[in-house]
């Protein structure tokens, strides 16, 4: 199969090219920047979804797209020009091209959480179900990866000041990675079911094992929450126990090695 796969440079994007190169499929691999397409490795193509620049091209003669694009911002605007705008985009091209299969991504239990990202993802996927494309949608929990960005982050203080009880279900992305590349290989299959890490764990719990794997003698402390917030995160509004997937744990994936 040829498949696009949109934010191709991301963490996702690069796990589910890696996973459809490895499955013998054909990877287009977007971004906003132009690379260099050597043999055997993905062919490159240069979009923005903010605009629609280089979309058409970039769908044409695939067979699916995955979209792992993302913004990190707090920004409504930004946040909707490439999720909400760029989605709606991306299905349109899709169903110009000749009605390609999108695979979405989005995150388990953000109906819960009143935080702005959250609110933006479910836009995204209001546009994802009533767009004019086959499509398909996978919920998945956090990615260890950014589990270890948020302790880097708050590892700059001399202490670690957590949310310390929120349950949270981190997951390895390969394993998200491999329920898309499932996906594209299937017709569009409306929502799917969600998918989990292995394991739900305070954040607390978490933080106690990445200092533990960093060598860090740092004290973690509780950072308190607003209720809104803080409830649904304490109560696993963001975990999915029911569809935890036996992959590797937050511990097993700090012990494989440092990144
Ligand atoms: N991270 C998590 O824990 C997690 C958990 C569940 C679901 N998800 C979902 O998974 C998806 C991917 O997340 P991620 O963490 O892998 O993202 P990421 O690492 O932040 O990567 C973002 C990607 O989006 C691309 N991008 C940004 N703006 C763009 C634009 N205007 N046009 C085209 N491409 C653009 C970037 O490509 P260039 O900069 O090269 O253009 C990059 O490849 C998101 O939908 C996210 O909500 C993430």
């Amino acid at each position: 199969m040829d498949v696009l796969v949109l934010g191709a440079t991301g963490s996702l994007g690069r796990s589910v090219s890696a996973e459809l190169g490895q499955r013998g499929h054909r990877v287009r691999a977007a971004s906003r920047r132009v690379r260099p397409t050597t043999e055997g490795q993905p062919s490159w193509v240069r979009v923005d979804l903010s605009t629609g620049a280089g979309l058409g091209r970039a769908v044409e003669g695939v067979d699916a797209a995955i979209d792992a694009a993302n913004v990190r911002s707090a920004r409504r605007a930004a946040l909707d020009a490439v999720l909400v705008d760029g989605t709606r985009r991306v299905l349109e091209a899709c169903q110009a091209a000749g009605g390609i299969h999108y695979v979405g991504i989005s995150i388990v239990g953000i109906d819960q959480v009143p935080y702005a990202y959250y609110r933006a993802k479910l836009r995204q996927e209001r546009v994802i179900e009533s767009g004019p494309a086959p499509w398909s949608l996978l919920r998945a929990t956090q990615f260890h990866d950014l589990i270890d960005q948020l302790f880097r982050a708050a590892a700059r203080l001399p202490v670690l000041a957590l949310p310390t009880a929120v349950r949270i279900q981190p997951v390895d992305v390969a394993d998200v990675a491999r329920r898309l590349a499932d996906a594209a290989e299937r017709p569009a299959g409306g929502r799917l079911p969600e998918v989990g890490g292995p394991r739900v764990q305070t954040l607390g719990e978490l933080a106690e094992e990445w200092t533990r794997a960093r060598r860090l003698s740092k004290r973690v402390v509780r950072l308190p929450l607003p209720g809104r917030i803080g409830g649904p995160l304490t109560a696993g509004a963001l975990c999915t126990p029911d569809n935890a997937v036996d992959g590797r744990s937050f511990k097993q994936w700090l012990a494989a090695g440092p990144r």
